[in-house]
């Protein structure tokens, strides 16, 4: 199974507020990987914030800013991506990833990720009416594309230390699977 993998890095998928930063922050350091946030890149590269580049490209312009990164981060090892949560909805991006990466979903409830967002304001496509149905929303889209990750772990119930520790011991296992 999966043969033609080789699976050098790690990809955090999944929902805003599900906990890829923290939980990523804490996986690099147990793993002593680099730690790279599409987000990150593409805003330091654009000179602006997330949400400027919304207002004034488009999520559209934004959309391919992150496809085109992806391809490059096809080139990198040892590094434990943290991805945006509307990242694998486009197939390509995720078949990339899953090339050079043991793709994770970071699994949150509607209401967990209510309760984790609420109080921030850096999202865009949180900047709604009604938030907590553009989540739940949003996530019955997307859950189809989370699910095709090849771990998924329920973060409603665990500590993001706990959370970090189920990602590190199932890249250890795939990893030497595939030694
Ligand atoms: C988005 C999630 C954000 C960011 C952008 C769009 C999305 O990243 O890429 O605001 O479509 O869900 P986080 O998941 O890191 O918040």
């Amino acid at each position: 199974m999966h043969s033609d993998r080789h699976l050098v890095n790690i990809a955090l998928i999944g929902f805003m507020g599900a906990g890829k930063s923290s939980v990523g922050h804490l996986v690099a350091e147990q793993l002593r990987f680099d730690y790279l946030d599409t987000d990150d890149v593409i805003q330091s590269r654009a000179g602006r914030t997330i949400t400027e580049i919304f207002a004034t490209d488009g999520e559209p312009a934004f959309r391919k800013m992150e496809s085109d990164l992806v391809k490059e981060l096809a080139g990198r090892t040892r590094t434990v991506i943290s991805t945006g949560g509307g990242l694998p909805v486009k197939p390509e991006n995720l078949a990339c990833l899953k090339t050079h990466a043991l793709v994770v979903c970071l699994w949150a409830s509607p209401e967990k990720i209510w309760e984790r967002v609420r109080h921030q304001t850096h999202r865009p496509l949180l900047h709604d009416s009604d938030p907590q149905k553009k989540i739940r929303d949003l996530l019955a889209v997307r859950e189809p594309f989370y699910k095709q990750a090849d771990v998924l772990v329920n973060t409603d119930i665990r500590s993001v230390r706990e959370v970090a520790q189920q990602v590190v011991h199932q890249y250890r296992l795939e990893s030497s699977d595939r030694r």
